[in-house]
This record gives structure tokens, sequence and C-alpha cells, in this order.
């Protein structure tokens, strides 16, 4: 399989992003009956009707996918597209998965922020933590890369904050931490593979074209 033939392919983020696309597509025509099924575990649907392939990959792959051109189109958070940092076009805010990136910690981790401290920063997202502490603010800090929970990171003594998607703030408030600053607004969008724009650039406008009408 390659994506350079007559299918659309997509990459999608396997879960909650997945279905809030398909929901999407659905409302534009595009509409894969076969990926409906909650029960099965198969990973690339086809729908002929419509000329379009979907697969189902873990989120960080998505960006992988889409520039080596495996796919021609992903949909994925923009946490994802910044910490994978892939040579894709990021073409559509799908508006929906929307959250922020946040340093959060204990109250009492602002002042070691205000006076920049080398401080312990834990994160899932380690080149997000970076490109901030480093570029943006100019502080050093030592990052350690976790892989989910991050929240503990603080609480049992392992970091002074974390960096973290922050969507309700029900996680923070129920172990006692706050946000101290934000990064940045994150949503669901759309990337395409920069080869594919010129192979298939009619038919991916016009995707384009009516999700934004419908969004
Ligand atoms: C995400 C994020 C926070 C939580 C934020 O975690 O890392 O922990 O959601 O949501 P809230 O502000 O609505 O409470 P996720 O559920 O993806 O699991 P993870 O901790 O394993 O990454």
């Amino acid at each position: 399989m390659n994506s350079y033939d007559d299918y659309l392919t997509f990459a999608l983020g396997k879960g909650r992003l997945s279905n809030k696309t398909m929901e999407l597509f659905e409302k534009i025509g595009i509409s894969c009956e076969e990926m409906k099924d909650p029960s099965s575990r198969k990973l690339i649907f086809t729908s002929e009707d419509t000329k379009t392939r979907f697969f189902l990959s873990k989120g960080p792959d998505v960006p992988t996918y889409v520039e080596y051109g495996a796919a021609d189109i992903g949909v994925v958070g923009r946490d994802t597209i910044l910490e994978e940092n892939r040579n894709v076009y990021e073409i559509l805010d799908l508006g929906f998965g929307k959250c922020r990136m946040c340093v959060c910690g204990p109250e009492s981790a602002s002042e070691k922020l205000l006076h920049h401290e080398r401080i312990r920063v834990a994160s899932k997202y380690p080149v997000i933590a970076k490109e901030y502490f480093n570029n943006k603010k100019n502080q050093t800090v030592d990052i350690i890369k976790l892989n989910g929970s991050v929240e503990l990171g603080p609480i049992v003594g392992l970091a002074d904050v974390i960096v973290d998607i922050v969507e309700t703030g029900s996680t923070l408030r129920e172990n006692g931490l706050t946000v101290l600053e934000e990064i940045c607004p994150l949503s669901a969008r759309m990337i395409v593979n920069p080869v594919s724009m010129q192979l298939k650039g009619d038919r991916i406008r016009e995707l384009v074209i009516k999700l934004k009408e419908l969004l």
C-alpha cells in the first residue's frame, strides 16, 4: 500500500478523536460503516464509494504516518503535532478536543517559577516543556519524561511542576494542584503530507472547504 494512489488515506488517532472525526466526516458524505462496529479489532478500513481509506493508530504515530506519506491526511491533537515536530502541513482546526497545555503544580511552586529557579519538570511532553522553559522563558530546568498520570510528579516529590493538558481542571483539583502558567491552547487539527498536497490538492481542498462550511 502506498498513499500516492487513487485513494485519500487518513490516519486517525485511535479512540475519542477518531470517533469525533468520523461523526464530522459523515456530515459531509464520507462514511465508513465497517468502522462503527465497537467490537472490531480491525485497524484499516476502505470505503470504495468515496475512494477513502482510514487507519487507526496511536496518536503520536499519526504525524509519522503523514510525514512519510503512508497517510495523506492525519487527524491528531495539536499537543502531539507540537511534540512530534514532523514535516507536515497543519491545514485545519477541527474545533473539538479543546483544552490547554499548562504548567501546573502546587501553589507553593509559583515562587520558584517567578524567580527562575532550576526546577524539575515532569511531563509526557518533554519537547513542548523544553521549548517553553528554555526558549520562551529562558529558564534552565531539568525535564523528566513520564508516560501518564503526570499529576503524581509533584505529589510524590519527583518534580516541582508538570507540563500537561488541562481540560476541565478536575484532575488537578482532586490532587491539590493548580494551573500556574498557560503555554498554549489545543484542539484537534488536520495535517497533510506535503507531496499529497501537490498530487491530491484538488480533493484535499474540496474536503477542507466542506469541513469549514460545517464548522
Ligand atoms: C489527561 C491529562 C490530564 C487530564 C486532564 O490525561 O494528562 O491528566 O487528562 O483532564 P481534566 O482537566 O479534565 O481533568 P489522560 O486522561 O489522557 O491520561 P494520562 O494521565 O494517562 O495521560
